[in-house]
């Protein structure tokens, strides 16, 4: 005790010291002193600043970020004290795995399931494999809890652990009853706890699991609220720690934030294995599933969905709902043969050309860059003598779609020409090239298979680049080569 006596004097203060006196030789003032101590350790917390861009880590605040380069991204975020941090790096007893020789492992066990969704199972390249992390993002309403609950509908004996912390057990009953299928292996959970959710799921051992949505969900090893970035990183990880380990291949929903992104730090798409997005308009009926990453296949890859009252209906023909409906041919309207990563569409250009109304005219462009309608209106004035000046000039896509395939240059041009001519281009007509700034209309890639496309549609005719190769041009479709954008109109117009 003296010698506990002789330190507490030589650090503490004149006033803690005639408390402590009072005390002497007791057990109280030890007991106070520890007491005091861990009082002090308990209320200590750590803070550190993410990007919420790039999920860069830094002790202090910066208006930039020195990793990414955003400014005004840095989030202050409770991290762990030193003791918890050491509780999660403690793995699951006997769950580790060793080192084995690469010629021992046998390449061809990348087991994948199907979905029984012939589009899903498209654009995850062929099924989803074992053992993988998948992340479907999207705005708010736009169709993730849907599809995820979708799957184990439409797979009766796959058992399926489906994780909800968005809504009540009963909410996710009704919608299942709306999509209707079968749902007898199908187990809801609803619980938010991270810790609690990889326990259940290592007891029940399901053939797949689904999180909805990882925004909601949190782990006790961080401080910060759900929804944070270390949040998100953490519930990431702990999950992919369960799918690597245990083979069972999770399925995690995240949101997506207005400029586009998936909320949460880029971090994210690192974790996962697969990144599945979906676009599209949420007020419009299709939605597009698209593939940024793929650990296990082409991210070229593209599903189309369309939202109906029970649930999503894969749509196996997407060009049947983006070209005319309307049976006689109207001005202002051409058909773009698109290629949107391997899958070739058929897309209706709208174009509205008017007198402008007011001093300066009006350029707006719906699902395509505006910026290249005014290079495209450009090439017009400058090569071809059109006067589009004086015109107000309104685009739009059909079904919503965001076009960014530049062989869909030709059909712009077209539709704008239409309009402005008020000449209606006859329907069996389609068109597929891109338009340079000279002038000059030039080849894109796999015109053979965008033709071969337009046949089997019914289209009679295909304008596309003089320069492009000839080979592999489906049979029964007239091929109309053009050199530059006066042939064209030549050839179309007949020189108006
Ligand atoms: P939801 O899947 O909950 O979207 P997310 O999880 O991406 O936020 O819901 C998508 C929207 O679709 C919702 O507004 C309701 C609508 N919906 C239908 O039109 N038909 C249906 O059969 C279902 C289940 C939903
Ligand atoms: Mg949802």
């Amino acid at each position: 005790m003296m010698a506990g006596y002789t330190i507490w004097r030589s650090i503490s203060s004149k006033r803690n010291w005639q408390r402590s006196e009072t005390g002497f030789g007791t057990s109280g003032t030890e007991d106070r002193e520890v007491k005091l101590n861990g009082q002090t350790m308990a209320n200590k917390v750590k803070t550190v600043w993410f990007c919420t861009s790039c999920g860069n880590e830094s002790p202090k605040w910066m208006g930039r970020c020195p990793a990414c380069g955003e400014w005004n991204t840095m989030v202050e975020e409770t991290v762990a004290t030193g003791k918890k941090t050491a509780v999660r790096e403690q793995s699951v007893p006997g769950s580790g795995s060793s080192p084995i020789l690469l010629s021992s492992i046998d390449s061809s066990t990348e087991n994948r399931r199907s979905l029984n969704n012939a589009e899903l199972d498209r654009v995850l390249g062929g099924g989803i494999v074992e053992g993988s992390l998948v992340l479907i993002g999207g705005e708010p309403g736009i169709g993730k809890s849907t599809l995820s609950l979708q799957i184990p509908l439409a797979c009766p004996g796959m058992k399926t652990l489906y994780v909800t912390g968005e809504e009540s057990t009963r909410q996710v009953k009704l919608r299942a009853a709306r999509i209707g299928g079968d749902d007898s292996s199908c187990l809801i959970y609803s619980e938010t706890l991270m810790e609690n959710i990889i326990a259940e799921a290592r007891s029940i051992m399901p053939d797949l699991m689904v999180v909805d949505s990882v925004q909601t969900m949190y782990s006790q090893n961080i401080e910060s609220s759900p929804g944070s970035v270390s949040q998100i990183k953490e519930t990431a990880a702990q999950l992919l720690r369960f799918a690597k380990e245990t083979g069972v291949p999770v399925i995690l929903i995240g949101h997506i934030t207005k400029e586009g992104s998936i909320a949460g730090p880029k971090i994210l798409e690192h974790i996962v294995d697969v990144v599945l997005q979906f676009e599209g308009d949420n007020r419009g009926a299709y939605r597009l599933l698209r593939s940024i990453k793929n650990r296990f296949g082409s991210t070229s890859e593209l599903a189309v969905f369309e939202m109906t009252g029970k649930g999503l209906r894969e749509v196996s023909n997407p060009s049947e709902m983006l070209i005319p409906m309307h049976g006689e041919d109207l001005s202002g309207v051409a058909v773009g043969a698109m290629l949107d990563g391997t899958r070739p569409f058929l897309i209706e250009v709208q174009a509205l050309v008017s007198t402008a109304a007011y001093g300066t005219p009006q350029r707006s462009a719906t699902g395509f860059d505006v910026r290249r309608l005014n290079m495209l209106l450009a090439v017009l004035e400058k090569r071809a003598g059109f006067k589009l000046g004086v015109k107000d000039v309104f685009l739009n896509m059909a079904g919503g779609l965001r076009v960014t395939d530049p062989a869909c240059d030709l059909a712009v041009i077209c539709a704008v020409l239409s309009s402005n001519f008020d000449f209606a281009i006859p329907s069996d007509i389609c068109f597929a090239a891109e338009v340079g700034l000279s002038g000059e209309i030039r080849p894109v890639a796999q015109t053979d298979r965008r033709a071969l496309e337009a046949q089997r549609l019914g289209f009679r005719k295909i304008y596309v680049s003089s320069f492009g190769s000839a080979e592999n041009m489906p049979g029964d479709i007239d091929v109309i080569r053009v050199a530059d954008v006066p042939t064209l109109c030549r050839s179309l117009f007949k020189g108006r």
